[in-house]
């Protein structure tokens, strides 16, 4: 069987991957400074004679082409960086950077991803061409739309595109894929409160912004419950209020902001949520006779799943899984990628890997300061990937 033979290969290289991934988990990058994981790419790629674009947005695209190359174009990606948190693990290739942890596993997005341009590279039996996208700043920092303002889907004849995430609540040895919602979409709340400052015990000659902010605070959290179908996801939370001075008792400050975020998967939730906030926050401010000013911004597009191209990876999926372990209803989640952005350019999905298994590592959830990723999936991530190039002509 196809699906066993592609496995056997990769589980030679699964030492060799778990090194690499294990050495870029001790040195993560943020953002689009990716220069020492860059390298490390880079150098690896070459070493297997693979043509490689470094000049794609801060990213790096491969190009391994098959036994006919005018065939269907596909697209894997993987993201390289990590996040500004301090880890809390203390095995040996823990962060060795202070302040920036690979949190994510996309350390481990990038091992499978190598893992699968070596399985290619020396299996060119399929037909068709295969870009193998190793994106930066996916975390909340553009990454996505700097490769394709830098031209991805114009100079790379991409007709379908792939992305494979870890997902520490599904056990080890399933995948989720489904048509349609996965990911939600992301939008960034900022709120600046203007009062007038003064002395604490005189309140009625000041306007106090901490008190306009913790109205907003409960108004805000109306949206949701009252303004929105219930049978429709949103979320909307406040995390972080900054105003006065922890050093003053006594001192009504002159202002104060907030910031947040929103959650939604409809566009017109995302709209009525964006409404509801810019309708609500002047007005309430108003009736303290504050003024409070609204920046709302759309990071990340929800990542909506292609049918037929979900369908096509359940299929290489239930081939290498077992059909029984192709999760097709696992709960969308409120969590963002700006994976969205190339699904809105291609037809594609964005797939999840199970990674929970009984060594508790393994089971902290992404972002967690003990997350880690887990090296066993390093051969079935690559030959997942391997086997959507494989079937792409088939
Ligand atoms: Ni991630």
């Amino acid at each position: 069987m196809k699906a066993q033979k592609r496995i056997n290969q990769i589980k030679e290289w699964h030492q060799a991957y778990t090194d690499f991934r294990r050495d870029l988990h001790a040195y993560p990058e943020i953002g689009f400074d990716l220069s020492r994981t860059r390298e490390k790419i880079k150098a690896l790629l070459a070493g297997l004679k693979i043509d490689l674009h470094d000049d794609v947005g801060g990213g790096i695209v491969a190009v391994i082409s098959g036994n006919d190359p005018m065939m269907r174009g596909i697209a894997l990606r993987a993201d390289m960086d990590a996040l500004p948190m301090q880890e809390a693990n203390t095995f040996t290739h823990a962060s060795k950077i202070p302040g920036c942890m690979h949190g994510c596993g996309h350390d481990g997005h990038v091992a499978m991803l190598m893992a699968c341009a070596h399985y290619l590279q020396k299996n060119r039996d399929f037909s068709g061409t295969a870009y193998l996208i190793f994106q930066p700043a996916e975390e909340g920092k553009g990454g996505a739309m700097a490769m394709i303002k830098a031209g991805l889907f114009e100079r790379f004849a991409i007709d379908r595109i792939f992305a494979l995430h870890n997902w520490p609540t599904l056990p080890f040895g399933k995948i989720a894929i489904q048509p349609g919602r996965v990911m939600a979409a992301c939008d960034r709340i900022n709120i600046e409160i203007g009062g007038r400052g003064g002395h604490a015990a005189y309140p009625h000659l000041a306007i106090d912004p901490i008190l306009v902010a913790s109205h907003l605070v409960t108004g805000i959290q109306s949206i949701v419950a009252r303004n929105i179908d219930p049978y429709q996801e949103a979320v909307v939370s406040i995390c972080g209020i900054e105003a006065g001075n922890m050093d003053a008792m006594n001192v009504i400050p002159d202002k104060a902001r907030m910031i947040g975020t929103a959650r939604t998967f409809l566009p017109q939730v995302q709209d009525a949520v964006e409404k509801r906030l810019r309708e609500m926050i002047p007005a309430v401010a108003a009736g303290f006779g504050a003024e409070a000013k609204l920046d709302y911004e759309r990071i990340d597009p929800a990542t909506v799943n292609d049918a037929c191209q979900a369908a096509f990876a359940e299929k290489v999926a239930a081939e290498l899984f077992g059909t029984e372990n192709v999760v097709r209803d696992l709960q969308p989640s409120m969590g963002a990628e700006d994976f969205s952005y190339m699904l809105l350019q291609k037809p594609g999905a964005y797939l999840r890997i199970g990674q929970q298994n009984d060594r508790t590592r393994c089971n902290a959830f992404l972002h967690n300061d003990l997350y880690d990723f887990n090296d066993d999936l390093i051969p079935y991530g690559a030959a997942m990937l391997a086997g959507l190039v494989e079937a792409n002509s088939a």
